[in-house]
């Protein structure tokens, strides 16, 4: 194993760390074990057929060569960069820049910021949208909209792109409506698609087969990382590198199957809540994003039989230390329902020591000359510890930094065990039926032609419910 490994630590889940009640016995694990490894076998197995598609995209090297050059055709030209998206078509966006760009990206000037200004607008909050216009102001012929869209059928995604076409079209002339705007969509249908070949705007494909929260290590999340300056070479490998240790059939060399197990073996056991806390502001973003891949794909109403299960773990996102003093209470003293996953961080990019300086009261001394990185992860070590002593079971995922290689590994070790929890609960985690259902009855609301039948639902639910408003 190559020393930027991300390892999975799970001592302090066993039941030697936080007692039987609340923890697993290694022998448990073993049990266990046989039938996840008959999953991850049964996955590799269907690969080649084309399925769990995402897997491939760590080395598909056409792909790469795409985004590559659509980055080198953009790149130098455009101050801004604006993504518009939802969910898969975003998320991963937003967590790729804040894990691997400074947290000020934008607000930075001259050769240190890596490419355009970054803004993703994964809403349709009319104040937010207002005002990133208004702060583009008279600099939209110098922005590039990049919109994603996989089905091109997203109401909010197609109400920015109509807002955002006619405003370039009106202001800027037609001609820079193909140019300062380019389309992620799939490559062959969808309404986006066509949009793409009667207006002959630039494209990028999704490749077939890859659902939205899976598609982060495709075109929709690599070409505004590639414009920001992110390596993608070394982001696709390091997922690459994951890729084979989550094909190994034997658990304990591979994480993916071995957090699928724990998790698993936890939510069968009542213990539902997932808490990632990551320590280190760069990883926030990607707890958001995990928890779009947890919640969406796992919570399922049927298994793949067709039978009702109703199953699926609720994914929480904390943040370290910042939500200690937000949350630790009840994590410790509330209900004993959650497994609590740390991020910790080996080398911090960058740290800062807390000087030692004349007058600092002795109370405060203990401070003087420690780096606020070791005060971070000195943080979680005494969280962790508090709440193992409440029979609370930890895991931790150890980055030993933060960079391109370790990222790359942790968005592919999530997507597998994602795939390896789904096989575990026997439902599909691809598809997000209830979703859809949303989708129609906004289609509904707003007059679209074809789903009369869903509006006429709606209405006497409206009505029933303005009589119970206080
Ligand atoms: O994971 C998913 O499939 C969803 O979150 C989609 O990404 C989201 O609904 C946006 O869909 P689309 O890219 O088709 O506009």
């Amino acid at each position: 194993m190559p020393n930027t490994a991300l390892q999975l630590d799970y001592a302090n889940i066993l039941d030697s760390a936080v007692g039987p009640v609340h923890g697993l016995g290694l022998a448990e694990i073993d049990r266990a074990a046989d039938a996840v490894s008959g999953v991850v076998r049964r996955i590799e197995a269907e690969r080649p057929a084309g399925k769990h598609r995402y897997r491939d995209l760590p080395t598909d090297r056409t792909l790469l060569k795409t985004v590559q050059a659509a980055v080198k055709r953009y790149a130098g030209k455009f101050e801004n960069l604006v993504v518009l998206g939802i969910g898969g078509s975003a998320l991963g966006n937003i967590a790729l820049q804040t894990a691997l760009n400074p947290p000020y990206h934008n607000l930075m000037t001259g050769p240190a910021r890596r490419g355009p200004r970054l803004f993703v607008l994964d809403n349709v909050d009319p104040v937010q949208i207002g005002n990133l216009l208004a702060v583009l102001g008279t600099g939209l012929r110098k922005t590039l909209f990049n919109v994603i869209s996989k089905s091109g059928e997203t109401a909010e995604t197609a109400a920015q792109f109509l807002i955002i076409r006619d405003l370039v079209a009106r202001q800027l002339g037609s001609k820079a409506v193909t140019k300062n705007i380019l389309v992620t969509t799939d490559p062959e249908g969808g309404t986006m698609r066509a949009i793409v070949a009667a207006a002959g705007f630039n494209a990028l494909p999704v490749p077939p087969g890859v659902g939205g929260r899976f598609s982060v290590l495709s075109a929709v999340g690599l070409f505004s990382a590639g414009m920001c300056g992110i390596k993608l070479d070394k982001l696709l490998a390091g997922a690459a590198a994951m890729g084979t240790r989550v094909a190994s059939p034997d658990v304990k060399h591979n994480p993916a199957a071995m957090l699928a197990l724990l998790l698993h073996a936890f939510y069968v056991r009542g213990k539902r809540l997932h808490v990632m806390m990551p320590y280190g502001y760069q990883l926030k973003d990607l707890a958001d994003w995990y928890r779009q891949l947890w919640a969406e794909s796992l919570g399922k109403q049927q298994d793949l039989e067709g039978q009702p299960v109703t199953v699926g773990p609720t994914p929480i996102k904390a943040l370290g230390a910042t939500d200690q003093h937000s949350q630790v209470q009840l994590y410790r003293e509330g209900p004993n329902d959650k497994v609590f996953i740390f991020l910790e961080v080996g080398k911090f990019a960058r740290d800062i020591k807390i000087p030692r300086v004349k007058g600092t009261p002795d109370t405060l001394r203990y401070l003087e000359n420690k780096s606020l990185g070791r005060l971070l992860n000195a943080e979680k070590h005494a969280t962790e510890f508090a709440l193992v002593a409440s029979q609370r079971p930890c895991l931790t995922l150890r980055f030993p930094l933060v960079n391109e290689d370790t990222v790359g590994q942790f968005i592919l070790l999530w997507e597998a065990a994602t795939t390896i929890a789904g096989g575990l609960l026997n439902i599909n985690p691809y598809d997000q039926p209830a979703v859809q259902l949303g989708k129609e009855y906004t289609f509904a609301l707003l007059g679209k032609s074809g789903y009369e039948a869903q509006a006429a639902q709606l209405r006497p639910t409206t009505g029933r419910n303005e009589q119970h408003i206080v």
